[in-house]
């Protein structure tokens, strides 16, 4: 009979998930209503694409519910001034033709999404190549500017040891391919053959909104002519590209926003003010890597360069940040599921620094983590891995398009 017993347990222990049941999962509270469980958007802040007007409606879906991000406009400061500090210390080879115009191509991720328009900007005003439109830099993709007429960008200029030079955006596109997906870095590659091939020795500057396209363009491309090329995200393959001649990246601290994903959740789990820091374990994040904006119920993280100057100190992108890797103790905080997805499980630095991250803490802070990889064009092709919202304490999540942060909160609500 004790046989028989301990079987029937094992198999209904087995049944996880099919039947509806919350208790399937093993350990998501079933008194919970899942709209008031903690969720904690992350990586594509809910917000209207073409304006950039933050949704609050999905912002405050539930007292639990926060955005995980970094500074943006912090961060595209950082790596238009980067690339123009390259400019000054590199001037006497830089201008590779000679003809006193410094030439650059821009690798735009998605024209609809708040980082990429603000590192667009954050280019073309460090640059000088900046134009307004309605308010603010126009952040439009412009095609080829060869002869610098284009209406969306103007020529810059810098005066470096008396000599003056012009700055022009010689091409710019959106790189997205054609099932959809943005951010795309096989459509930079092989935009930057085209462009190599009609601008030839006039591009002396390489520079894109991330590190995935950035290292497909340097990969086929620059390297091999000696052209500097800038991304972000200081994926681990960009920093070590740093010493084969790639000029630079910025650090999002990903280390930082992948903690606080996990933390939020968990200490809304545990009841705990969400701020504890320390907390029992004696992890410390300090306000030299993030604040958080109340109003926009937003963490953000801040932004490093890392150039030739300093990479050696970021080789390892996926590392646990030093201050936040104690684990805690799992008397006190318990096993709990979360549901997580990644909006594009291609997107290199999705799957290649965050993720990775994820996967550590996840171990630290004592969460179960279903990871779910989308599509990168479809929100139908990952909501419809959320067809049981009940099995799960807490979701976190990953958007491919920012206006649709209903499509999940509508699954939560029934
Ligand atoms: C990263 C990009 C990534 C995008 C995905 C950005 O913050 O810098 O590399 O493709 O997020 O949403």
């Amino acid at each position: 009979a004790a046989i028989m017993t301990a079987t029937l347990a094992l198999s209904l222990a087995g049944c996880g998930g099919s039947s509806g049941d919350s208790k399937s999962s093993g350990s998501s509270d079933s008194s919970v209503a899942n709209a008031d469980k903690p969720l904690c958007w992350f990586n594509r802040q809910p917000s209207n694409s073409s304006t950039g007007e933050l949704d609050k409606n999905a912002l405050n879906f539930n007292k639990d519910t926060y955005y995980v991000g970094f500074d943006a406009n912090q961060g595209a400061e950082l790596q238009g001034t980067m690339i123009k500090e390259y400019i000054e210390e590199n001037i006497a080879t830089i201008d590779k033709n000679g003809d006193g115009v410094i030439g650059y191509v821009l690798a735009i991720g998605d024209i609809g999404h708040n980082d990429s328009i603000a590192r667009t900007r954050g280019v073309r005003k460090a640059l000088g190549t900046d134009v307004e439109k309605d308010g603010a830099i126009n952040s439009d993709p412009i095609g080829t500017n060869t002869d610098g007429s284009s209406k969306a960008v103007k020529d810059g200029s810098i005066e470096v040891g008396g000599k003056k030079y012009i700055i022009r955006e010689l091409a710019s596109q959106e790189m997205k391919n054609s099932a959809g997906a943005t951010w795309d870095a096989g459509t930079a590659s092989n935009a930057i053959s085209a462009w190599a091939s009609a601008l030839g020795d006039s591009i002396d500057i390489v520079i894109s909104n991330n590190d995935g396209m950035g290292m497909a363009m340097f990969n086929s491309w620059s390297q091999e002519n000696g052209v500097p090329t800038f991304g972000y995200d200081a994926n681990t393959d960009a920093v070590a590209a740093i010493a084969d001649g790639y000029g630079g990246t910025i650090s999002q601290h990903a280390d930082v926003q992948a903690y606080l994903t996990l933390r939020v959740i968990r200490n809304a789990l545990d009841g705990v003010d969400i701020d504890t820091t320390p907390d029992a374990a004696g992890n410390v994040l300090s306000s030299d890597v993030y604040y958080y904006n109340e109003d926009e119920r937003s963490y953000y993280a801040l932004n490093v360069a890392v150039t030739a100057d300093n990479y050696t100190d970021f080789t390892d992108s996926t590392k646990p940040y030093g201050p936040v890797s104690n684990q805690l103790d799992a008397t006190t905080s318990p096993e709990k599921s979360v549901w997580l997805n990644i909006y594009n499980a291609a997107d290199n630095f999705l799957s290649a620094t965050y993720q990775p991250l994820l996967e550590k803490y996840d171990d630290l802070l004592n969460l179960k983590v279903d990871y779910i990889g989308g599509d990168g064009q479809t929100e139908a092709n990952i909501t419809n891995r959320l067809g049981n919202p009940s099995a799960y304490d807490a979701f976190a999540i990953n958007m491919v398009k920012t206006d649709n942060a209903a499509s999940y909160t509508s699954l939560l609500n029934q």
